[in-house]
């Protein structure tokens, strides 16, 4: 499973998002590989009914709807096409008790949540929540280009058999520095069940390349 989060890079909003949302659907067409994509909420309605494959959220707030100003609750991600919500990236953290609140409000309307962690002890506190996924993302080398699955193998390999042992249902990802498709395939042989990436897919020179070539095409 390869999630592509289009964070707020200038290389994926508005008609680039377009375009990449359908790069991945082609590249999950040709690979067989699931592979979806977390957009800006101005470009999520558009580009979930465009394309045939997942997309996400890539925050929600932790409300229902009312004076909320400001806010996008994950009713108006359903709305629009959203499948789903990444839950406190580390770019957007949040406390437990909102992080319990957005995957049981996701989980309520049928929706997949994908909540982010940033080691293995917080990856099982996620666990426990029983989230569909959690994804392990030492913020360190976020946006570094350094593989965690190259460079902390085991954060990835500890984070799994946590998370598993408090719940096994639950699918691991893991993040940060992922390029490649010799990055992805470590990720899985160290028991992830796919990765969580952003630049290295949305910065590439070709993006269309770089995601062949992560997803094993060429
Ligand atoms: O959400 C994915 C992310 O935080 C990892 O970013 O740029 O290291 O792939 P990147």
């Amino acid at each position: 499973m390869i999630f592509i989060n289009f964070k707020a890079y200038k290389e994926a909003f508005s008609r680039k998002a377009l375009e990449l949302a359908k790069i991945a659907e082609n590249v999950a067409e040709k690979s067989g590989i699931y592979i979806a994509v977390a957009v800006n909420y101005l470009d999520l309605p558009l580009v979930a009914k465009s394309v045939n494959i997942d997309v996400f959220a890539q925050h929600i707030d932790p409300v229902d709807f009312g004076s909320f100003t400001g806010a996008v609750n994950a009713e108006m991600i359903k709305e629009y096409g959203g499948r789903g919500s990444l839950v406190n990236h580390s770019e957007r953290r949040m406390k437990l008790a909102d992080i319990d609140f957005c995957v049981s409000k996701l989980r309520s309307l049928g929706m997949k949540s994908i909540v982010c962690t940033n080691n293995v002890s917080t990856t099982a506190a996620v666990a426990a929540l029983k989230p569909d996924f959690v994804a392990v993302e030492p913020p360190e080398l976020i946006g570094s280009g350094i593989a965690v699955s190259k460079a902390k193998p085991e954060v990835v390999e500890n984070a799994v058999a946590s998370a598993k042992n408090i719940c096994k249902e639950v699918k691991v990802l893991c993040g940060a520095g992922i390029t490649n498709h010799e990055d992805y395939v470590r990720a899985l042989d160290l028991g992830a069940d796919g990765v969580l990436l952003a630049s290295g897919i949305v910065k590439a020179r070709d993006q269309k390349k770089a995601l062949e070539e992560l997803a094993g095409l060429i």
